[in-house]
């Protein structure tokens, strides 16, 4: 072990000089992959020095998510304690279903559930347990609204027509979770949002209305705290009051922005949080722990057990339930998750963890600033998100994002509103300074400056 851990260390020292001379590593197009790098896989066992060889050039080619280039996806960065209690959770490799196996590590997750259960203003009636990310998270939103609605679904299936509400501007894994829960993905309404991206709650009680006079069981109104492209949120009081009008569970989807939790100053975004039924969040976005770490909080416990425990005698064999936490769980063998979170939380305290929710806040008002005060941009986003939409030049998003990434200058995506597409820059990772933010912008006027030719025969 001693031998491997000296040779990771030396891996990754590698890698961390390379970042700071390349914070993008080179392309590598898809279809050169397997002819670039050697991914093969023999009978015999590789030659030390082959594997080591392989290991770094793998290491040293793969997208550099921690580095000021990075700004394609919603997370980015590295927090070195994160990391520090990530590496331990997989040497430990404890598994999270029962007291027996993880031990302390229960604790440990229980402990940081029940803090952000307080943060929510929630007391002991509540729960919540850690998924493979957002996706997973509204999933099991999505499967505790189903039972609530009809509590013979688990023993029988589906037999009656559930809808699901949503804002048009909510996440893909929402439809893709209606298909997996049996709801169906017609089932689906999707409601308008206002010129700001948010969800506009008359639209959202007219269709429960015309689903109602057609026979359907409104279940779940998904809430977005941060929408994935414009970072929008909506209106959480105006959403929980239609679902208790009419015995709908309200979900808040916060994988992007719920850590505003954390904000005494962005906390507002998320106003009306304690009086949804169920609310999650990414650790892995806004708060910089490694992927994955999603958490999902239940107002009350009783519906996680209800939709999730089930008996195994082979596997809970000490302990109470509370302790067993396979019984709310979506997974049976499960990593923890909580560690990474919980070393970072531990080492900066929730003043710290407010500090990195309002930091990107800050990054998103320099980058904000400094489009609004150059003519050659449009903004396209508003202020209160992390997202900074945005075209230069007017030339078209997608082939500039494009561009920027085959010739590795910086990893960026764009998005669309309405019928505008844009670049969409992200402020997430907290190791940027201001002047990182501002680097972004120079690195692409020169990118524009040197390459507009090509720009402008590609876009013709
Ligand atoms: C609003 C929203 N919800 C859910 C997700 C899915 O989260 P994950 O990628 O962890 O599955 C995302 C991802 O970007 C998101 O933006």
């Amino acid at each position: 072990m001693q031998h491997t851990l000296a040779l990771f260390q030396q891996i990754v020292t590698q890698l961390l000089k390379d970042e700071q001379d390349r914070p993008v590593a080179n392309f590598i197009p898809s279809n050169n992959l397997f002819e670039t790098l050697d991914l093969s896989l023999q009978e015999k066992p590789a030659l030390e020095e082959n594997f080591v060889k392989s290991l770094s050039e793998l290491v040293l080619t793969s997208p550099r998510t921690a580095t000021q280039a990075f700004f394609n996806q919603l997370f980015g960065g590295r927090n070195e304690k994160a990391i520090l209690g990530d590496l331990l959770a997989v040497i430990l490799n404890n598994s999270m279903y029962t007291y027996k196996a993880a031990g302390p590590q229960v604790g440990v997750e229980k402990a940081v559930l029940e803090k952000v259960c307080e943060l929510m203003g929630w007391g002991r009636e509540s729960a919540g347990t850690i998924a493979p990310g957002g996706s997973m998270t509204n999933f099991m939103a999505m499967l505790m609204a189903r039972d609530s609605k009809d509590a013979s679904v688990r023993k029988t299936g589906v037999s009656r027509k559930m809808t699901v509400y949503t804002s048009t501007e909510s996440h893909y894994s929402i439809p893709k979770n209606a298909a997996f829960s049996g709801i169906g993905r017609s089932q689906v309404r999707y409601i308008p949002v206002d010129e700001r991206g948010r969800m506009v709650s008359i639209e959202l009680e007219n269709r429960i209305l015309k689903d109602l006079a057609e026979g359907y069981l409104p279940t779940l109104i998904n809430a977005t705290a941060g929408t994935t492209v414009l970072g929008a949120f909506d209106a959480i009081p105006e959403l929980v009051a239609l679902g208790k009008k009419y015995g709908v569970w309200v979900h808040v989807d916060g994988a992007y922005c719920g850590a505003v939790l954390f904000s005494k100053k962005y906390k507002p975004l998320v106003k009306g949080v304690e009086a949804v039924d169920s609310f999650s969040f990414n650790a892995h976005k806004m708060i910089g722990t490694p992927l994955t770490c999603s958490l999902l909080l239940v107002k009350d416990k009783n519906k996680l057990f209800h939709s999730f425990a089930n008996e195994a005698d082979y596997l809970y064999q000490t302990d109470e339930d509370e302790f067993n936490p396979g019984k709310t769980s979506l997974q049976c063998g499960r990593r923890n998750d909580a560690l990474k979170f919980w070393t970072l939380w531990k080492s900066v305290g929730t003043e710290g963890l407010e500090q990195i929710v309002d930091k990107q806040f800050e990054l998103a008002e320099v980058a904000r600033s400094y489009i609004e005060n150059h003519p050659d941009y449009i903004l396209y986003s508003f202020k209160d998100s992390i997202s900074v939409c945005f075209n230069y030049k007017g030339i078209p998003a997608r082939e500039l994002c494009t561009q920027l990434y085959e010739k590795s200058k910086l990893l960026v995506g764009y998005g669309a509103f309405g019928n505008n597409e844009f670049i969409r820059l992200v402020t997430i990772n907290v190791q940027n300074e201001p002047e990182d933010i501002l680097n972004f912008f120079k690195v692409i006027e020169t990118f524009v400056a040197e390459n507009e030719l090509l720009l402008a025969a590609k876009t013709e």
